[in-house]
């Protein structure tokens, strides 16, 4: 199959749009799709074998358009269906996960905070990620249960979402973090309402930016890179493609969205 000159993004929903930012604020001469299966959130509950499928079904979709490299814009989903993905297609797939390492190699307290999905907290490559650099640090992990929801929703200024916010933080602080790991992709949405939550000395740490580096990196390797003067960027939901736009509209990214089904 012939290369478009594009490169597909997917995710839950909107959290991907965090990490499409910055791979776009690097490569903004790169041409990209993104796709919201946000009927389908959240990820973050599924089993592994049904986020397998989901995320297959958006790979599919995006190789339709020819896509010459996925970004999987979603931590679960990268813990769970990008090993499948890499063995069955043959385009380079970049993945995200939780920013432990460089939390873990910064703290000065020895403490830091993960806030991911409970499929990204159950999961063997978070495991094995914090054995290998959080071994000799405490790390209180809780599960944004409820939280991909709320945002999805356009409930992120909701009382209920500052609640949800200061109960999953309380075990955190009580141990003195002085990183807080985003560990879903949905979560740096909510970095000015956590801004008011967290004490000064409390940063939050994402894994957007590090992702952009790869996704230039794994560009470069593949000689795939763009020199397009005229880029494009298109958004698909298979929700509102309204309520998506007034999202994206709110973060800066005042782009047409197209409702489709997929
Ligand atoms: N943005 C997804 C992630 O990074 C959210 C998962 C979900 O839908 O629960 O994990």
């Amino acid at each position: 199959m012939q290369s478009s000159d594009t490169i597909g993004f997917f995710d839950s929903g909107l959290g991907g749009l965090s990490v499409w930012q910055e791979v776009n604020r690097l490569l903004p001469q790169e041409s990209t799709i993104y796709l919201a299966d946000s009927i389908n959130a959240p990820y973050g509950v599924r089993s592994k074998e049904e986020i397998i499928q989901l995320s297959v079904k958006n790979t599919e979709f995006l190789l339709e358009q020819n896509c010459k490299m996925i970004v999987v814009a979603c931590n679960t989903a990268t813990t769970k269906a990008i090993k499948y993905l890499r063995a069955h297609y043959d385009i380079p797939f970049v993945g995200i996960e939780p920013a432990v390492k460089p939390a873990a190699l910064n703290t000065q307290t020895k403490s830091i905070g993960v806030l991911a999905t409970e499929g990204t907290l159950v999961s063997e490559l978070f495991t094995e990620t914090s054995r290998k650099f959080a071994s000799d640090i405490l790390t209180i992990s809780q599960k944004g249960t409820g939280l991909v929801k709320l945002i999805e929703d356009g409930l992120i200024h909701a009382p209920e979402t500052r609640k949800l916010l200061e109960n999953l933080l309380a075990p955190m602080l009580a141990k003195n973090i002085d990183y807080l790991v985003l560990g879903c992709t949905h979560y740096p949405f909510l970095k000015h309402i956590l801004k008011e939550l967290l004490p000064p000395d409390v940063e939050t740490i994402d894994s957007g930016e590090a992702i952009a580096r790869r996704v230039d990196y794994i560009l470069t390797q593949y000689q795939l890179k763009s020199a397009s003067p005229s880029p494009n960027y298109q958004f698909y939901t298979n929700r509102s493609a309204a309520m998506m736009e007034t999202f994206m509209h709110d973060f800066e990214m005042p782009y047409a969205v197209e409702y489709k089904s997929f």
